[in-house]
């Protein structure tokens, strides 16, 4: 690594992160001088800490809610495919010159790649957010025939429509349960993209699945703590596979490394190491 051994999360109210834990062990495992922190920035403060970061020690950062598309217009230059998805959670300071990444679409499309035999191919989204943002794209990429997202606020919905102009089979609805549901029965894959269930709030779910699915229905959280959010569990009840945030949380902190230091990347042991130090500290309840 060079002299910039500095690498940490970018966001709003972080404190419940996992990322400085699977970094930290790792670097630790490996015996690397590089160090993992939380950067909790305060939106009136972002753009003066974006002005300091090209001077500073840190080589690159990871970015969270909420300010996967807000830090865009701090940037030098965005990958082709964040240009694309125009969300980013990867920033790389190479000598000053801020890039931005998503690793969040391959983090997903890799987390799906296990579903493969399952032949999906009409999902559900819920949410119009980054994350969501990076599903609409992975799921492009995999040929999708039908990608319906649902959302409570008009505005998303047509800037996620016009940005993604290119996707013919992307349709974007006001949140409407009723819709939401007719349109699950019609699909093979549902995707929560909101943060609704997630630790402290794990009481809540995006939507109530209250009627039996089909076989081989996928339901994918992007939540992953806690583990089996109340919405898995319903989906689960109702004889729905169920997928949560952890795969897509560990492949997209190891595609950020790649991006910061390819050279301090063993795959096999980034994975091991990330599902033991998750597997300690991440509830299973709800
Ligand atoms: N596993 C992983 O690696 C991974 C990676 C990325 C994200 N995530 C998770 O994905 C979730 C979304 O992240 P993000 O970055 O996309 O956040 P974001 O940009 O803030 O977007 C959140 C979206 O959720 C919607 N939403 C929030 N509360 C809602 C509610 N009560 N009912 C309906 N919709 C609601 C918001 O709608 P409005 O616009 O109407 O407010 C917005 O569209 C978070 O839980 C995050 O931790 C996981």
């Amino acid at each position: 690594m060079s002299n910039r051994n500095l690498l940490g999360l970018l966001g709003e109210n972080i404190n419940h992160s996992f990322s400085p834990l699977i970094f930290n062990s790792y670097f630790r495992k490996l015996n690397l001088n590089c160090s993992y922190y939380l950067f909790s920035i305060s939106k009136n403060s972002l753009s003066g800490f974006m002005k300091k970061l090209r001077n500073s020690l840190i080589l690159g950062l990871n970015v969270t809610i909420p300010y996967k598309e807000s830090v865009i217009s701090c940037l030098d230059e965005l990958d082709p495919i964040a240009r694309k998805i125009f969300a980013i959670n990867v920033i790389h300071n190479d000598k000053g010159k801020l890039t931005g990444y998503n690793t969040d679409y391959t983090g997903f499309k890799r987390a799906l790649r296990k579903y493969d035999h399952l032949n999906l191919e009409n999902a559900v989204i819920l949410g119009a957010g980054g994350a969501a943002r990076s599903v609409i794209y992975a799921l492009y990429t995999l040929n999708f025939k039908k990608i319906v997202f649902f959302s409570r606020n008009r505005k998303r919905i047509n800037r996620i429509m016009r940005d993604f102009y290119f996707i013919k089979v992307l349709k974007g609805h006001l949140w409407e349960e009723i819709k939401i549901k007719a349109e699950i029965r019609s699909s093979d894959v549902l995707i929560n993209a909101t943060p609704v269930g997630m630790f402290p709030d794990e009481n809540k779910t995006p939507i109530e699945i209250d009627f039996q699915l089909k076989d081989n229905f996928l339901v994918f959280d992007l939540i992953y703590n806690p583990r089996l959010t109340k919405f898995l569990k319903g989906a689960k009840n109702r004889g729905a596979l169920i997928e949560n945030g952890i795969n897509m949380l560990i492949f997209q902190a190891m595609e950020s490394l790649k991006i910061w230091n390819r050279e301090i990347i063993n795959e096999e042991l980034f994975i091991k190491n990330c599902e033991e130090v998750l597997n300690a500290s991440i509830s299973n309840s709800w």
